[in-house]
């Protein structure tokens, strides 16, 4: 009978076949749950000639990146390249207000990072890549033909001429089974459960232009929402939660002072696969909360307001 053990004896099994006794893989980490258990599968495979890769593409949460260095290098002690690009993509997004165009430069440079990166790694002939088994039968694509599952946070873009084999350990696998799986591998239950959360990153939840003050205040109001829905003990009962700024300011008022300030949205859905959402129905007492300790901690935004739309015909994200 299928045990997860044994899944894995299998997995190490192919793997090692795979890339054989001195092959070297290289793997992409985008901080979520199918690229992190597709890591320490390899690890257990392959141990040392496993290289990981980690981008920060400027666009991440509070802490994520300090996150996925703490369990990979400290705990997991697995083989872990951190490249710093923020600048790089925060100044290919200068002045970008449309949001396709935004998820095009930022699949672009992160297959431009990510070639860089791996050109470093001696002898490196396999990619290894999350990909899961609804991946493989339907490659959806994200509002509009441009962008595909594929081109940000996996790495299935990758140019040609780097001639890496790919190793996709997870093929066969859906999300729940990798979750299994993630901690039969010792993943800590935050990083299982773990909400998505899309490639392009803030840079679609910051409407309008990207720049390092509007990234700034959707981070410090995200990290808030994230609190208090982890508090609540929520985390697991919605399928996303997060904070969308707006490129609108609206009058408010702080003392006897008038303020004029950006307005920020918390979304929070709940969802089976997210093709379809509805909006969460979140208990006044924690919406008060959020919004008055983002309206109190987070200067530069005067006004909460909450997304009650459901998809269809909304979408999760706001872009
Ligand atoms: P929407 O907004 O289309 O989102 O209802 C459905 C799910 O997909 C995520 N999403 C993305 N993930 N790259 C990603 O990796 C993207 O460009 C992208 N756009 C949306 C979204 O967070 C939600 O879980």
């Amino acid at each position: 009978s299928w045990t997860m053990k044994g899944f894995i004896d299998e997995a190490v099994e192919t793997i090692r076949k795979q890339v054989g006794e001195e092959g070297r893989v290289i793997c992409g980490l985008s901080g979520g749950v199918d690229s992190s258990v597709a890591a320490l599968l390899l690890h257990r495979a392959i141990g040392p000639r496993l290289q990981c890769i980690f981008v920060d593409n400027g666009v991440l949460r509070q802490g994520e990146r300090a996150q996925v260095e703490a369990l990979f290098v400290d705990r997991f002690h697995v083989p872990l390249k951190t490249v710093d690009a923020r600048e790089r993509f925060l100044s290919k997004l200068a002045g970008v207000t449309d949001p396709e165009q935004k998820r095009k430069i930022i699949g672009r440079e992160f297959i431009a990072v990510f070639e860089e990166a791996s050109r470093d790694v001696q002898d490196a002939g396999f990619l290894a890549q999350g990909t899961l088994y609804p991946d493989v039968i339907e490659s959806v694509s994200w509002k509009g033909p441009s962008v595909t599952i594929k081109s940000h946070h996996n790495v299935g873009g990758l140019p040609e001429q780097m001639k890496l084999k790919l190793v996709e350990p997870l093929r066969e696998l859906f999300k729940d089974e990798v979750r299994a799986l993630g901690r039969e591998l010792g993943l800590p239950d935050e990083m299982v459960s773990r909400q998505p959360f899309p490639g392009p990153g803030l840079a679609i939840r910051v409407l309008g232009e990207v720049n390092e003050k509007r990234l700034d205040l959707v981070r410090r109001a995200d990290t808030i929402v994230q609190e208090e829905i982890h508090k609540a003990g929520l985390y697991k009962e919605v399928w996303q939660a997060f904070a969308v700024l707006l490129p609108v300011q609206s009058v408010g008022v702080m003392g006897d002072e008038r303020t004029y300030e950006s307005t920020c949205v918390l979304r929070a859905v709940t969802s089976v696969d997210g093709m379809t959402a509805d909006w969460a129905r979140i208990p006044f007492p924690i919406l008060e909360k959020i919004s008055s300790r983002i309206t109190n901690e987070v200067r530069g935004i005067n006004r909460v307001v909450y997304d009650i739309s459901s998809k269809p015909p909304a979408t999760i994200e706001w872009e």
